[in-house]
């Protein structure tokens, strides 16, 4: 299972620097894929620390499970969404770093029968979690004209949305993602363009399938109440809507915006702070890695609440 699901963790270095602060500490990966980071972590993190990885695809699960056997009990693998992960990984609470990697992984867009991709010919499926929820292609089945339209505008920020939904319903179903590349390639009217013309729609249509902003949400608010005092939580995005949300939650959370008194103070104190104002960006720091041009890296550290006077 291991040696067909490799993904090369991204932005690694910058990772364990700004997460891995305490000597047998206690992380949440949940997103743990094939264990890339999470292996990294229980090697920085001395021989006491442990990691508790979350994944929602069973196939990721089996892989770190096989190569991370030799942790023993420093490592737990639990089979879920990083959005329950106040329920799942309550136990085990707090922690002292939470990481999440968002997207899917290099295995699951290279096995053609997961249906994420334009490039190889495959059932139109794209969940992460194939035990779960309906097909890209069921969801097709089910949209109308004016929904299909939300999603591509909403998730793919595609410019195009009506011109492509009108071909994709008046095509269903649909069986093959090739077939569905061509399709949006030809409505679209894209030409010479730098990416794949069903770039967007297939990011879009994944993303629905997922929930993957709702998850994200959901996890935002669980993974502050999850951290230890000094814990940080790292999360890796690799576009501009996941990005756009999580700056803006660190920035709620660190208290950018809270309301003034007259003296211009806070009226309250944040219990978070940035470690790096802008993030740290896949292309400075980690330039060699393909999947590391459009990653970003924003860190949250849960500070101490000053005592009362
Ligand atoms: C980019 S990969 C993570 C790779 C991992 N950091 C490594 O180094 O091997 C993202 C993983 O997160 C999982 N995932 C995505 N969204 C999830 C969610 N909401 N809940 C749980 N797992 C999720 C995917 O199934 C995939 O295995």
């Amino acid at each position: 299972m291991q040696s067909d699901f490799k993904h090369r963790p991204v932005l690694l270095e910058s990772t364990l620097a700004g997460l891995v602060t305490t000597e047998g500490g206690r992380y949440l990966d949940g997103t743990l894929g094939g264990g890339g980071h999470a292996k990294a972590i229980l090697d920085a993190s001395g021989s006491d620390g442990i990691v508790i990885g979350i994944d929602r695809d069973p196939s990721a699960l089996a892989a770190a499970r096989s190569r991370l056997e030799s942790y023993g009990n420093r490592f737990t693998a639990i089979h879920g969404t990083f959005g329950d992960m106040a329920s799942l990984a309550s136990a085990w609470a707090p922690f002292n770093g939470i990481l999440l990697d968002l997207g899917v992984s290099s295995p699951q867009l290279d096995r053609p029968n997961r249906g994420f991709s334009f490039q190889a010919d495959g059932p139109v499926d794209m969940r992460m979690d194939p035990s779960q929820g309906i097909t890209a292609a069921q969801l097709l089945d089910k949209l109308d004209e004016p929904g299909l339209v939300d999603i591509l505008r909403r998730y793919g920020e595609e410019p195009r949305a009506r011109r492509i939904a009108r071909a994709i319903l008046d095509g269903r179903p649909w069986h093959s993602t090739i077939d569905l590349a061509r399709c949006v390639s030809e409505s679209s009217g894209y030409r010479n363009s730098r990416t794949h013309p069903a770039t967007r729609t297939f990011q879009a249509l994944r993303m629905a399938v997922n929930n993957e902003l709702g998850q994200l949400e959901k996890a935002l608010e669980a993974a502050t109440s999850l951290l230890d005092v000094g814990g940080r939580l790292g999360i890796i995005t690799f576009h501009s809507l996941e990005d756009r949300l999580v700056k803006r939650a660190f920035r709620t959370f660190s208290g950018h915006g809270t309301p003034k008194d007259a003296y211009g103070n806070p009226v309250t104190s944040p219990h978070f702070q940035l470690i790096h104002r802008r993030g740290i960006a896949g292309k400075d720091a980690d330039a060699g890695h393909p999947r590391s041009r459009s990653a970003r890296l924003r860190i949250l550290e849960h500070i101490p609440h000053p005592s009362p006077h």
